[in-house]
């Protein structure tokens, strides 16, 4: 079987169960301040596990893009060198909330590996729990009972907390597990060594390809295990892992999912893939490095000098490195595999092949840019090695830090001339800088305190600006040495900020003491209220208010977004796409896919369109709960990266003339809006522009203010008719005197 079908045989098999198959989310997390990517397939459902939000559907099964990069769990030292690790991974899962359990899981686990793919019995090992005394768990003996039913009793070994107790994070959803792992040895070498004895072990050739997760509890701040308030299941399988069992092969690189790629770069290199150890490592580096960074750039991210988007750039730059090096790339080069990724995956992602031209040029920019520190930080060290008998820590230090530099380039580069880097002292800083970006990010979150834990919190800030609430639950969190409050409510008025929206602020009012709420952000689907002050008793009925007047100049630049969005399609054609955007109450910032230099008459052309359609007082029409697929056939905008549900939220303005999903607020009529002007236009990567604009009272200032400039510079020239004119022959002037007095002098 190809890929391909193996997916397929995975969800359609899932879907013979009963299970609901749904789109892998966004690879890059946006509202989960413990989570930078997803690193595993039930992310998307924390809330479901935590009981925060209900399941709609009870079953679901879907391949997930996944990436572990950073956090919990960070594979990236091992990608290339190893045959079975990856950045960017396909997990297939499928799930029970609250439905099905442990002998379901294992049952179906073992059917789809043994009947459906046929995979051979003897060589498949299930683990399970041993049990924990430390955290007073005991052995999972229900999944070694349904295990025995499967499998032979030396195929079914126990494993400790490290192995079979899965936690998503320091914090989250978590409970025990049960891994499948599988022998794919030689005849002989199975003759040899008994597999059972080399399951979790690490070797390459006798791995796990899935979990099964049977969550109980909730892992709290403080340590402690809370149990969930339903049993869900969560399994997990390596895709990578499992086409490589599938189709005979040693190495997940073997595989029809990266052979087209290595193929592809070794001839561009004019290496033999299996022929040279380095070059082979970077072979692979690259085959995985750039589904990452491109599932990445479609998710959303692109690279950059902080946060997620510099995670990108470092795996970009360790592609780079590994193919300068060792396969002689020297000009850009990754750009040219997303042609190749976009045949592969076009089907079940989509977004690479629409997105795929825009992806190559980012890619293509970073690569030239990181080329360029490359060849200067080779120089540097090669003036500093030529005044310097070795090669000191600091310095090999701010070759890593300043120039991305690995330290094994570095060793390389030193090797070469017979010199040695001061290990000691390079380690020396790096733990340095560890400690200093450890304490300027380290986040302390205390536990949640609960009110009240039978309720749930119902966002009404779409229909209402204040409402009578209760406090649900507080917890305080410090970080950067500020603390902070969080509260959630029984019922809100507040946005959170989500869709490039700001989070309203306002207040919380019981017998005429306020707590000022002065953010309101979303984790996953809860909505958390920021305060610095709160009283020492929260029960009790609260009236919770948002800022009106600020809210309205949010609504009315979210509602000008949009009409700008539909505008410059119009002007500049459909193949502009949004790429980011962000509202408040002061303007409007829009990122978006086009490939020149806006002209005037183009900006112009915009202003004109939105400010016509504000003229024309078109009324807000707000559907909510619209199935996903209707949302679709009309054609609504929606964007890669942003994570939608089943049913989802329509904005229209005259759907003719902008229909698009969003969770935001907006005006009840365009004329609220008032007045849209541009303030400026200008490039940000390549291929992508950023405007900046103003609506209401914001563009009446702006304008006001440029008058009185004008004004100001009127009078200086003791206000001439014609300004311009005036200044133009002003300068003319200026020009023939300079050359006047260069003349006589
Ligand atoms: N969450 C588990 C894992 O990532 C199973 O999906 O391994």
């Amino acid at each position: 079987m190809n890929s391909n079908e193996i997916r397929k045989s995975f969800l359609d098999f899932f879907d013979s169960k009963k299970h609901l198959i749904v789109s892998s989310a966004p690879m890059v997390v946006k509202n989960d301040p413990t989570l930078m990517f997803t690193n595993a397939g039930m992310n998307q459902f924390k809330d479901i596990f935590l009981g925060n939000t209900p399941a709609k559907q009870r079953r679901i099964a879907n391949t997930q893009k996944c990436l572990r990069v950073s956090g919990k769990h960070n594979d990236l030292e091992e990608v290339g060198h190893d045959t079975y690790h990856h950045t960017m991974f396909e997990m297939l899962g499928n799930w029970s909330f609250g439905d099905y359990f442990k002998k379901e899981a294992i049952d179906w686990g073992w059917e789809y590996l043994t009947q459906i793919l046929e995979l051979p019995k003897d060589r498949l090992y299930a683990t399970y729990f041993e049990g924990s005394k430390e955290e007073g768990l005991e052995a999972d003996s229900e999944a070694l009972g349904l295990w025995k039913s499967h499998l032979a009793e030396r195929q079914i070994i126990p494993g400790s907390r490290k192995d079979n107790f899965w936690e998503m994070g320091e914090t989250g959803p978590c409970g025990p597990c049960s891994e499948i792992h599988i022998d794919l040895r030689s005849v002989e070498e199975r003759e040899k060594v008994d597999g059972r004895e080399l399951v979790n072990t690490g070797n390459p050739l006798v791995i796990e390809i899935w979990n099964l997760v049977f969550m109980q509890f909730n892992r709290k701040a403080s340590g402690e295990l809370e149990p969930l308030p339903e049993k869900h299941v969560d399994t997990g399988m390596g895709f990578e892992r499992l086409c490589m069992a599938m189709q005979g092969k040693t190495s997940n690189y073997d595989t029809d999912l990266f052979q087209p790629m290595i193929a592809y770069i070794s001839t561009a290199s004019g290496k033999i893939y299996g022929q040279d150890v380095k070059a082979d490592i970077a072979m692979r580096v690259i085959s995985d490095h750039i589904r990452a960074i491109a599932f990445a750039i479609t998710d959303g991210q692109t690279p950059s000098n902080n946060g997620a988007g510099y995670v990108i750039r470092r795996i970009l730059r360790r592609a780079v490195r590994y193919g300068y090096t060792f396969l002689g790339f020297k000009e850009p080069f990754l750009y040219q595999l997303v042609d190749i990724l976009a045949t592969q995956f076009g089907e079940i992602f989509p977004e690479i092949v629409i997105e795929k031209k825009m992806v190559a040029k980012i890619i293509r920019e970073e690569e030239s840019s990181f080329l360029r520190t490359l060849s200067t930080g080779i120089s540097r060290f090669e003036k500093y090695a030529s005044e310097h008998p070795a090669i000191e820590g600091q310095f090999a230090f701010e070759l890593y830090d300043t120039y991305g530099f690995p330290i094994d380039l570095t060793r390389l580069l030193a090797q070469e001339i017979g010199k040695e880097v001061d290990m000691e002292g390079f380690n020396f800083c790096l733990d340095e800088q560890k400690n200093r970006s450890r304490a300027a990010t380290k986040m302390d979150t205390g536990d949640w305190v609960e009110l009240d834990s039978s309720d749930k919190s119902v966002y009404v800030g779409y229909d209402r600006v204040e409402c009578l609430t209760r406090v649900i639950k507080y917890r305080k969190v410090s970080s950067k040495g500020e603390e902070w409050h969080q509260i959630v409510l029984s019922e809100t008025p507040f946005y959170a900020e989500s869709g490039g929206q700001v989070g309203d602020t306002g207040f919380l009012e019981k017998e005429g003491n306020r707590i000022e709420i002065l953010d309101t952000k979303k984790e996953n689907n809860l909505i958390i209220h920021f305060a610095k002050e709160i009283p020492e008793d929260l029960s009790g009925t609260y009236l919770a208010r948002i800022k009106g007047a600020r809210r309205d100049a949010i609504a009315s630049n979210h509602s000008a977004t949009h009409l700008m969005h539909a505008a410059l399609r119009s002007v500049l054609g459909s193949h502009v796409a949004q790429k980011g955007s962000l509202v408040n109450d002061e303007h409007l910032r829009f990122d978006f896919t086009h490939y020149a230099k806006m002209t005037d008459e183009e900006i112009k052309a915009v202003e004109n369109i939105v400010n016509t359609k504000i003229a024309q007082a078109i009324s807000l029409e707000e559907r909510r709960e619209v199935p996903m697929e209707q949302a679709q056939k009309e054609g609504a905008v929606a964007l890669f990266g942003e994570k939608y549900g089943d049913t989802v939220r329509i904005i229209s303005f005259d759907r003719e003339y902008s229909t698009e999903l969003c969770g935001g607020i907006h005006v009840e009529n365009t004329s609220r809006i008032r007045l849209f002007k541009i303030i400026s236009e200008g490039a940000i990567a390549n291929g992508i522009r950023r405007i900046t604009a103003v609506t209401g009272v914001g563009a009446l200032h702006f304008l006001e203010e440029s008058h009185a400039r004008l004004q100001e510079v009127k009078e200086l020239l003791n206000n001439p008719n014609d300004v311009v004119k005036y200044v133009q022959e002003l300068d003319e002037e200026n020009k023939a005197l300079k050359k006047e007095v260069e003349q006589l002098s």
